[in-house]
């Protein structure tokens, strides 16, 4: 048996990239997945794959920062499956004028930002907890009563009714510069995860944020390949502890475990999987791949597609 064979799942932005992968790993542990997503090819591109891998899937075109959207992938979802146990909150695009500091961005770009990097989660879980609720623990769950080391009384604690995974970043628990949108939308991934977690915690349904290092996805590889090159790549990959960047299926794993029965006792937390990036002094990688930098004058990454300079000298 799949670890969430009978369970229903909704993973936004699970078209592409690390959604994607998330899609294909939950539905290959048995979950019926549907997938939110803008683009429309691509979620069928990836639900054809997983249904030629013998899962079970099928996809929804909507932007997730609408209420009506919200609304509907969780209908749709409980229409399909007939329940709704995994939500997990991964959709977003940038945005062309995404970047800047507060000085620099545009009212109307911080509201996008803000309605798609935090709204969204908000709408998710507002239409999706209600729909876990009914759902109830999942059938091929085995509720094993629940004695707390001997020491427990009463009713048994609700378990396993739901799980929340949102996708924050390596960029909501450290800051780059002019990247207000993008910056203060993940952390307030973190945030609203940790409330989330407090208040449907007694439901039985844990909420948790994953962070993400680089993650080399389908569209960071057109980029890389656009303006980057091997020297600039092998940069990226020494500021990791574990000397190599991320896959999406690094941040599926992750993912699969916390929607995992095993996973009932982690609520709140936020997870970075980013191969040791963020638990780096700052100051000694530049000082360490300073001599790197000089050593490959033609090093090139996709950071140098970006208009002027990301700092200031
Ligand atoms: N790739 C990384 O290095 C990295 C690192 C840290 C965090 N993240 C986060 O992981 C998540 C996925 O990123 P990715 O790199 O896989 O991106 P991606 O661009 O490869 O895929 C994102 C998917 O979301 C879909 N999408 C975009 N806007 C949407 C909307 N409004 N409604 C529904 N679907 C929408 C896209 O069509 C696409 O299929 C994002 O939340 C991103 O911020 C990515």
């Amino acid at each position: 048996m799949g670890r969430f064979d009978g369970r229903g799942a909704i993973i936004t932005g699970g078209a592409l990239g690390i959604g994607g992968g998330c899609a294909r790993r939950i539905a290959a542990e048995g979950a019926r997945v549907l997938i939110v997503d803008i683009n429309e090819e691509a979620a069928d591109g990836n639900v054809k794959g997983i249904r030629d891998a013998g899962g079970v899937a099928e996809f929804m075109v909507g932007d997730v920062a609408q209420e009506s959207v919200a609304a509907e992938m969780v209908e749709t979802a409980i229409s399909s499956f007939g329940r709704l146990d995994l939500l997990v909150q991964n959709a977003y695009g940038g945005g062309a004028d995404s970047a800047g500091s507060a000085v620099e961005i545009k009212p109307e770009s911080w509201h996008r930002g803000m309605d798609l990097l935090v709204g969204a989660l908000y709408l998710g879980a507002k239409f999706g907890v209600p729909a876990m609720e009914e759902s109830g623990v999942d059938p091929n769950f085995e509720e094993t009563p629940w004695e707390g080391g001997g020491r427990r009384h009463g009713v048994p604690p609700a378990q396993n009714v739901g799980r929340i995974v949102n996708m924050s970043s390596v960029h909501g628990i450290l800051n780059a510069p002019r990247s207000m949108i993008y910056e203060a939308g993940k952390a307030a991934v973190i945030g609203l995860t940790r409330q989330m977690a407090v208040d449907f915690g007694p439901l039985g349904i844990t909420v948790n944020a994953i962070a993400p290092g680089h993650i080399v996805t389908e569209r960071g590889e057109s980029m890389w390949d656009e303006v980057g090159n091997d020297a600039g790549f092998r940069l990226f990959e020494l500021h990791y502890p574990v000397r190599r960047t991320g896959i999406p299926e690094d941040i599926a794993n992750a993912v699969a475990f916390l929607c995992s029965n095993e996973a009932s006792f982690i609520t709140g937390q936020v997870l970075a999987v980013d191969g040791g990036m963020t638990i780096q002094l700052q100051e000694n990688i530049v000082m360490d791949t300073k001599n790197y930098i000089a050593a490959n004058p033609d090093l090139r990454t996709h950071f140098d597609n970006t208009e002027g300079d990301t700092s200031r000298w």
